[in-house]
Parts: C-alpha cells; sequence; structure tokens
C-alpha cells in the first residue's frame, strides 16, 4: 500500500514506453488482428475474480467489475471520490484479486507481459513471483516475465486496487470504474527483435527510425518494405534508418485517408524471425501565415466532436466493433475529427481513425480538476514533487502513439489548472522527435508557452466576431489558430445554435474549427434506463451531467446529431440570385457525390432531376444551375421550395433545402352564411356543434363525431431541458418558473360578448391567464369566429402583469385529445424534433408520424418532439380529426403522455403513457441554447414575456387536399408581437395600455 500512495514509485519493474509493436511471422497483423500473430497469447477471457474479501467467481477481462456486480459505478465531475489528502486515498480502496492460468509451449528470449488499461494500479504475480507494479490507468504497462514462466502451465495473478496516488491526477468527468478494461497479452520475442521505431512521413517521403533489441548478435538482416520498396539492411548496431522517397504519393487526409503497409522483417539467414506491420499515411501538419491549421499545408477545419469511450453495461471497457461503429457513425454525420477526451484510447481507435479518417487530439491522461476544493485546481501542477507523476503521462502517451497517423495534436490533459508541472509537460513535446501543435485546454491565453492555439470553450459564437486579441479572457497572445475545444455542450434536449457556430467556423480563416462536447451520453445501464449520479445511494454526484453527448447512452443519435451532419457537410447551401452551394472540403472535389433534386410546390414534387456528379473543388463556391421549370403561374399561398439530396453512392452525405423567393398572398377566406343557434355557450348548425366553457373551446363535434371533447388548455411551461436548468443543480431560470406557478396557468374569463355577423358567429372573452395565489399573469381577450361547416378561428391577445419570470419556456396553447387521434400529419420542418435553433437539419415538407413517435426520449426525460415553423398540423385517425391552421406559422408538439407524467418521470421506465393524446400548439417556444456548460439561446431564439396576439383556425381534418386550400386562406388574423422587453408594471397602468389597445 506504501507504493500505491507515494507519487515518487510510478511502476516496478515496468519497462520503458513504446509504441505497440506486435511482432508476428506474417504480413498484416495489427493491434486489431493481433490475435492471429503466433507471437501473441491473449490473456483476455475469463478470469478467477475476487472482490476484496469475498468468494472467489469469475470476471471478464477486458470489463470493469462495477458493472458486473462488485460495487457500483460512480459518477462525479469533479470531485474525487476518496478523501482528499494526495497522495493518500484514504482507507476504502476496494481490490479485485484476478488470477487463471495460461500455457507456454515454448519460452522465447523476452516474453513481454503487456497490458492496456488498468484502473487505478495494479501488482502482477507470475507463479506467486511478484513481477511488478504500475500505475497511469489509460496507459500501457509492459512486464518482461521470461524469467518467471515455465514451459507448460503457468499461473498469473493480478491485484487491482480501485484508488493510487495516481488517481489524483485522472479526475476526468466521466463514469469511474475499476479493473483490467483493456487487452492483456503476452509478446513472445526471440533473442533478436524490433523493439521499437519511429515513423518521420513528410509529403514525399518516409524515414523510419527502428531500435532493435540486439546485442551485436551475427547474421541478422533488418528488412524495411513500403510502396513496393524494400531496403535491406545487415543489423550492426541497435539503432537502424530507412529512408524511402515515395514517387506519386497518395496523401492521407481525413478526407482520404491513403494508408501505406510499412513492414519491418527481421530475418537471420534466410530464415524469417519475426515480422512487424503498420499502416502509416504521408500527411503534414503545420500552420499557414501562422494562424491558419493546416494539413498537408491545406487549411482545414476540425469538425470535431469530444469522444469517451463508454459502453452503458461495462464502463471504459469498450470493444473494437462499438468503437468502429461509433466511427462509422461520425463520419455518416459528417465529423472529421475527435479529441480523445481526456486520456488515450484503446490502440484500436488509433487504427481505426487511420483507416476511416479523422483527425484526432491525443490526450495525456491527467486531470486534476478535484484539486478545485483547495481552491486551486492547479494545487497539484505546482507542487514540484509530482512532476514525474505528470511527466510520466506525457511520455507513455507519445512514445505509444507517435506513429499514429491520425494524430494531429498533443493535448497535455485536461482542467489540471496552471503550474510549472505542466510548462515542463510542454517542454517535453517540445523536444520530441515526432512534433506536432500543443494543446492544453485551460491555456486560456494567461501562459501561452503552453499551447500553439488560441482557443476557447463554451462561448457565444459571437465571440468570433470580436478580433480576438483584445480584452476577452479566451484569446490573450499571440496570432494562432483558434480552436474550440470543447463547445456546444450537448447535454438532454441539446444543443441549439450549432449552425451559428459554423456559419462564421467557415467565414475566419483562423477557426480551426472545434470539438462538441461530447459524443455519446455516459448512462450507466439498468433495465430500460440509463442512469446517473444519485441512482446509487451516493453521497456525492453530480447528477444527471454524464447524459451530455450527441448520442443517447444506447448510441442512437440525438436530434442535434443530424443536425451537426448538416452544419459540418462539405456541402454547404443558400440561395442568394440563385442556388449557391460551397465545397466545405479541403481536399476532395464534390464529383464523388451525387445529387438528386426536387423542386417542391408546398410539399409536392413538380419537377426533380439527378446530377451524377457534382463537378466542385475544394473550398470553392458555385451557383447550381438546375434545370428545373418553375409553374407557370404562381398559385396563391403557395411555397417553393427546392431539396437537394447529396449522396456518396447510396449513402446520404446532406439533405439541404432552399426556399425560392416566389409567392404570392393568400387568397381572402370567403365567409358563406349559414344557419347556426348559440346557446349556453353552444353554437350548434347542421352538420356541427361547438360548445365554450370558461372562455375556452371545450367540444367540436362534426357529422356525428366528436374531434375536441375537453377544454383548451392553455401551456406557458414546458418540462425544463437540462439547458433550462438541471433539476437540483442550476435552477436559476427554472425556478422563476417554479415561483410564478408557470405550469398552472389557466384563463378566467371576466366578460363574455356573443355577436352574430354575416356568416360568421363572433364570441369574445375578456379575462386574465393566471395561477392561483400569485401576482403574475396576462390580462386577456380571446375572439373565436365559428364559420360554416365548424372552421373556427381563434385570437388570443395578451399582454403579461406582475412577477413574469423574464424568460418563459413557451407560449401557446394544448388540447387534450381522444387517444384514438394517434397520427400528427403536418406541413412544416420535420421530420424530426427541431427547435427555433436548430432548423439547418429540419426541412419542410409534409410528414406523418405515429403520435407515439413523434417524441425523443432523452435519457433523462425531457422536454422533447416541438416542431418549429409549422403551416398547418393535425391530429387525425383513420378519416377524421383536428386540423390547425396557423395565422403565421407556429410549433407544435404531439405527446402520448401528460405534461405531469413528463415532469415525474426521472428515467425512461418512469414515463407513464397517458389514455389521450396531447397537442400542443405553440405561438412561440424557446429556443434550446447550451446552457447547462455553454449559452443560452441567443435573443432571436429566446422567449421574454411580451403582448402578444396568437392567431389560429382550428377545423375538423377533411384530407390532405382540403387541408392544403385551406393553408391558402386568409382568414383576416395575425399573430404577431407588440412589445419587446417586459418590465414589471404595476396592473392599472397594464390595463389602461392594454384596453387603449383594444
Ligand atoms: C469541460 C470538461 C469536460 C466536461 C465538460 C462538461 O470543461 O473538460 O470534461 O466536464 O466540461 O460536461
Ligand atoms: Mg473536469
Amino acid at each position: 500500500m506504501k507504493n500505491l500512495q507515494n507519487q515518487n514509485v510510478l511502476s516496478i519493474n515496468r519497462l520503458s514506453p513504446r509504441s505497440i509493436v506486435i511482432p508476428a511471422s506474417e504480413k498484416d497483423i495489427f493491434y486489431s488482428n493481433k490475435e492471429r500473430s503466433d507471437r501473441i497469447i491473449m490473456l483476455t477471457g475469463e478470469w478467477d475474480f475476487k472482490y476484496c474479501d469475498g468468494e472467489w467467481g469469475t470476471l471478464t477481462v477486458p470489463s470493469m467489475w462495477q458493472f458486473h456486480g462488485y460495487g457500483t459505478p460512480r459518477y462525479t465531475n469533479a470531485d474525487y471520490i476518496f478523501p482528499f489528502n494526495p497522495p493518500y486515498v484514504g482507507t476504502n480502496n476496494p481490490v479485485g484479486h484476478y488470477k487463471r492460468g495460461f500455457n507456454v509451449k515454448k519460452k522465447s528470449k523476452r516474453m513481454i507481459l503487456h497490458f492496456d488499461g488498468v484502473d487505478s494500479a495494479f501488482y502482477v504475480y507470475i507463479n506467486g513471483k511478484e513481477v511488478g507494479m504500475s500505475k497511469g490507468s489509460r496507459l500501457a504497462s509492459e512486464f518482461d516475465i521470461a524469467e518467471y514462466v515455465n514451459e507448460g502451465e503457468n499461473l498469473i495473478e493480478v491485484d487491482v486496487y480501485t484508488f493510487c496516488d495516481g488517481s489524483y491526477l485522472e479526475s476526468q468527468d466521466m463514469i469511474l470504474g475499476s479493473g483490467i478494461f483493456r487487452d492483456v497479452f503476452i509478446i513472445l520475442a526471440d533473442e533478436v527483435s524490433l523493439w521499437d521505431y519511429t515513423v518521420f512521413p513528410t509529403l514525399n517521403s518516409v524515414s523510419v527510425r527502428c531500435k532493435f533489441d540486439y546485442d551485436g548478435q551475427e547474421g541478422y538482416t533488418a528488412v524495411a518494405e513500403i510502396d513496393g520498396q524494400r531496403i535491406s539492411k545487415k543489423l550492426t548496431a541497435s539503432d537502424q534508418t530507412f529512408d524511402f522517397t515515395i514517387s506519386e504519393p497518395r496523401l492521407w487526409n481525413a478526407e482520404t485517408p491513403n494508408l501505406y503497409t510499412l513492414i519491418l522483417t527481421l530475418k537471420r539467414g534466410n530464415k524469417v524471425i519475426e515480422v512487424n506491420s503498420k499502416k502509416i499515411g504521408l500527411r503534414t501538419v503545420g500552420t499557414k501565415k501562422n494562424h491558419i491549421f493546416c494539413i498537408n499545408g491545406v487549411p482545414v477545419k476540425l469538425k470535431g466532436v469530444n469522444r469517451h469511450e463508454h459502453l452503458p453495461d461495462n464502463g471504459r471497457a469498450i470493444d473494437y466493433e462499438t468503437t468502429r461503429a461509433e466511427l462509422l457513425l461520425l463520419k455518416r454525420h459528417n465529423v472529421n475529427a475527435i479529441r480523445c477526451s481526456h486520456y488515450p484510447n484503446a490502440p484500436f481507435f488509433y487504427e481505426l481513425a487511420n483507416e476511416l479518417g479523422f483527425y484526432v487530439m491525443d490526450e495525456a491522461d491527467l486531470e486534476t480538476h478535484g484539486c478545485g476544493i483547495t481552491g486551486d485546481q492547479g494545487y497539484l501542477s505546482k507542487t514540484p514533487s509530482w512532476l514525474n507523476a505528470y511527466l510520466d503521462r506525457e511520455i507513455r502517451m507519445y512514445e505509444r502513439d507517435k506513429n499514429e497517423t491520425c494524430i494531429v495534436i498533443w493535448s497535455l490533459g485536461n482542467e489540471s489548472g496552471s503550474g510549472e508541472n505542466l510548462v515542463k509537460c510542454a517542454e517535453y513535446f517540445r523536444g520530441v522527435d515526432i512534433k506536432k501543435p500543443i494543446l492544453y485546454p485551460q491555456d486560456d491565453g494567461q501562459d501561452p508557452k503552453f499551447t500553439d492555439f488560441r482557443q476557447c470553450g463554451y462561448n457565444y459564437p459571437e465571440f468570433m466576431d470580436i478580433r480576438h486579441y483584445e480584452t476577452g479572457p479566451w484569446f490573450k497572445g499571440g496570432d494562432t489558430p483558434v480552436v474550440m475545444t470543447e463547445y456546444a455542450h450537448s447535454m438532454g434536449n441539446s444543443p441549439g445554435g450549432l449552425s451559428e457556430y459554423w456559419d462564421r467556423v467557415y467565414l475566419y480563416d483562423d477557426m480551426a474549427g472545434g470539438f462538441v462536447w461530447e459524443f455519446k451520453n455516459l448512462g450507466i445501464k439498468r433495465g430500460e434506463d440509463y442512469c446517473y449520479g444519485n441512482d446509487f445511494g451516493e453521497c456525492n454526484h453530480s447528477l444527471n451531467f454524464n447524459l451530455d453527448g450527441l448520442c443517447i447512452s444506447d448510441g442512437t443519435p440525438k436530434p442535434s446529431m443530424i443536425e451537426l451532419r448538416e452544419v459540418l457537410a462539405p456541402t454547404q447551401v443558400k440561395y442568394e440570385n440563385g442556388i449557391v452551394l460551397k465545397n466545405t472540403n479541403s481536399f476532395r472535389n464534390l464529383s464523388y457525390l451525387t445529387l438528386k433534386w426536387e423542386l417542391l410546390e408546398n410539399f409536392r414534387v413538380i419537377d426533380k432531376g439527378v446530377i451524377d456528379s457534382v463537378d466542385l473543388p475544394a473550398g470553392r463556391t458555385a451557383v447550381l444551375d438546375l434545370p428545373y421549370t418553375m409553374p407557370e403561374c404562381i398559385s396563391a399561398g403557395k411555397k417553393y421550395f427546392v431539396n437537394l439530396t447529396f449522396l456518396d453512392g447510396e449513402a446520404l452525405v446532406s439533405q439541404k433545402q432552399v426556399a425560392l423567393p416566389y409567392g404570392s398572398a393568400k387568397r381572402k377566406f370567403i365567409n358563406e352564411n349559414f344557419d347556426c343557434e348559440y346557446e349556453n355557450g353552444t353554437v350548434r348548425a347542421k352538420d356541427f356543434s361547438v360548445s365554450f366553457k370558461d372562455g375556452v373551446i371545450a367540444s367540436l363535434t362534426k357529422n356525428g363525431k366528436s374531434i375536441i371533447d375537453s377544454k383548451m388548455q392553455f401551456s406557458f411551461y414546458r418540462k425544463p431541458t437540462d439547458n433550462d436548468g438541471i433539476k437540483g443543480k442550476k435552477e436559476t431560470i427554472t425556478s422563476t418558473w417554479e415561483k410564478s406557478l408557470l405550469s398552472e396557468f389557466c384563463f378566467f374569463p371576466e366578460e363574455e360578448e356573443v355577436e352574430k355577423g354575416d356568416g360568421c358567429l363572433k364570441i369574445i372573452y375578456k379575462g386574465k391567464i393566471l395561477p392561483e395565489g400569485k401576482f403574475v399573469g396576462y390580462f386577456t381577450k380571446i375572439t373565436y369566429k365559428i364559420y360554416k361547416g365548424g372552421i373556427i378561428s381563434v385570437d388570443i391577445h395578451a399582454t403579461p402583469y406582475g412577477n413574469m419570470p423574464s424568460i418563459l419556456p413557451r407560449i401557446g396553447v394544448v388540447f387534450e385529445m381522444n387517444k384514438s387521434f394517434d397520427k400528427a400529419l403536418w406541413f412544416g420542418r420535420g421530420e424530426h424534433e427541431n427547435y427555433s435553433d436548430r432548423i439547418a437539419s429540419a426541412n419542410y415538407g409534409l410528414y406523418e408520424l405515429p403520435v407515439e413517435k413523434m417524441s425523443f426520449m432523452y435519457d433523462r426525460p425531457q422536454e422533447n418532439g416541438n416542431r418549429e415553423d409549422t403551416y398547418f398540423a393535425a391530429l387525425t385517425d383513420k378519416d377524421s380529426g383536428l386540423l390547425v391552421l396557423g395565422a403565421e406559422q407556429f410549433s407544435f408538439t404531439a405527446q402520448d403522455y401528460s405534461m405531469k407524467a413528463l415532469c415525474a418521470a426521472e428515467h425512461i421506465s418512469e414515463l407513464k403513457k397517458a389514455d389521450k393524446n396531447y397537442f400542443y400548439i405553440n405561438y412561440k417556444m424557446r429556443g434550446i441554447g447550451s446552457a447547462s456548460c455553454g449559452v443560452n439561446p441567443k435573443p432571436a431564439y429566446e422567449l421574454n414575456p411580451h403582448e402578444f396576439e396568437f392567431a389560429f383556425v382550428l377545423k375538423p381534418y377533411e384530407g390532405i387536399e382540403d387541408a392544403e386550400a385551406m393553408h391558402s386562406l386568409d382568414f383576416g388574423i395575425r399573430s404577431k408581437r407588440f412589445t419587446t422587453e417586459y418590465e414589471y408594471t404595476p396592473i392599472h397602468t397594464v390595463r389602461e395600455n392594454f384596453e387603449s389597445r383594444d
């Protein structure tokens, strides 16, 4: 235990760090298929396992034991989960005892036991003898066990400790789990073998410096091969260099990840001793004019995400197949960069990133966020006795990963404050052979020694407009590229505003792009649910802050991932005197893409065509000359759109839409006379009846069929998104919602007027919308006009008073509908969920979905399912339903659970479905933003209280043709905003203002 709480003992008998070396007797054996090598003895699979003093059972390696019934996973964002007293970690330090047998047919000179990741520290024993110890959870550790091993059966035992002094440097925001969570294997090396190598690529050459385990033995030859060339050298010293010139080089970049296989063979006479294979690319990393980030000398934007390694049922013990699937998913969403937040990943990750094409920021396994409790996150970064522990982590990352083509940035670690130890780490990277730009996320311009980037995280997009060198804390110092190391925090229903960032990244040369926080929710699986802090009875936790990815925990993309796909797409489109296409690729002409285009009148395709290959060089912009024919006469009230679907083979790259600037005003609705009676709040006509109760519509029946059967309610609330306020944590805005009982706002009429006019019956209610017992609400006037056939126009004019929250979630109404109306149909944005600040991917169209599919279930259920900018929407059964036509575009939501049920559900399985469907018609819905760790929606997408008129038409649904025809009519009502800012106003002034406008 002594060694485990001493930052000066980093290991015992651990070999010096080096590249991953996988010898084999044939070519094309890499890390990812190492099982095929006859020089590798895999030690993955079932081990005997004992947790502390418990009984022996079994546990699969790799895994994290807390996910398999031993202890529970923990989640804290920053706090250490042991008493803070460096280097001591307290007395509650569970040990996992592992043991298993392994068979050795024939001993070799060196037998290197290799661990890719053990959290947090371990001792290893072979046949009862201690071999060594290592710390550094996400780093490789190797021991030569040849002298401990016998031919035949052997026993390996590993004792893994939950915590050690190293845990102070592993305070990353993630699920805390322990055990042997990456591969373990033995490498058999002969008398002479390749120990390490360094690849120096340029744009037309490769030089490989090899270090052999060699003591002057006679008769050995080393052969290096690449691109059909072969250099053979008699081994005379342990260091040998092979220089190749590559003619007609195929360069590597994320768009065309060309790789060459480097093969290093050791021979004695004609006998092959071992073969080592490694795929490498030719590429350079650097800057142009100091501030433009370049790959191969060409400016590149990092379209990135932060990614943790995580499986909901196995923690960081992620497998190759899942990793591959995740990377392919990212590729399909036009992501080209990954930050290994916040530690070096499993070695197969880099092989995949090389092959699939990702720019990688490799990050050292170093974070001391938890030291923040001392008042200085950099407490240990300033403590000299921890310097070696810091350097150990940098050196081991560099040595292991130096040959990975995909890595374009070395990151020193995350959130460790500032201090001399970090300066020394940066100096280390300045001195290594494989130099790359370096970054440290907290070098916020205060100490530019650290970094080759100016950077920022979680800022307003407008920060890019303010020239950075000036006053802001983010941008002091040098003229370097700027990178958003973390931005657009994707917690829960989030983020909004992605296109605002990317409009600017594309605009400014020095913006090198950025990495969304983060790829996937880090939920912990329990039944159908994904758990988070506080779900395991912990004394300290960080709630659901682990659910902050672009995918939910099971890997399903959130709607915001589709948005990301569109803003990152190589095909950016806008309408500016024509359809303008920009190729945001750095290298590839868009000729690999097919474009399918369609001209739409409203939602009907009236012309279409295909361009087999879009010829546009990288970085260029051109007007797309599509041969579509507009109709001879532009119909009243119709909209015209062009849909552009870009495909790479069969695979969707992006779906863009432009609205054409054609259109003519709607036709005036002509009301026809009809017979009706009005009595006691009920209007009866030949084929319909509609009733009012308490100033709101309470029923609508058409031809004997009930369409509306309960009171229209006002809806000024939504279940807070995590950006509105994390329940139990950051609740500044939402607490004002709770305080003013926003969810209980209800209309109370004071006056009623009924007027029978030509072709319509007009009913007006004046009163207030307010909750019980609070001085807050709206002066309200609702005007209903009832027309022939059961068409009802609704015009709600309201002005706020009293203690209104300064930000509102929603302003609208909701209909509780019979369950049989279970299909949503709409002409507006879709098909997936969208909000005012997340519409780049939500094209206009006619969409139809079952109500149950209208929701997106976030791991912690919350506001979801909005559809913005709707022209009309209906909730229907087979042949009837309720149609809503906006005077202006509105947003709507259809849900098969009540607001109360949604509010009560903290996990998916707790959400109780209703025997009703809920149809929300919103005048406005607050945007999304990313304020759970970032910024609120921009003012344009913010919702502040103001005086408004919200107008729409309700009618029985009578088919899509009817809906479309009705949509082209002007009912003479408007939705509008009268005031901008809300200021607390005494009640009599509000009344005077309101009444004077009437
Ligand atoms: C960042 C940090 C991440 C994560 C994020 C919030 O500042 O680097 O690890 O904690 O905040 O989700
Ligand atoms: Mg942190």
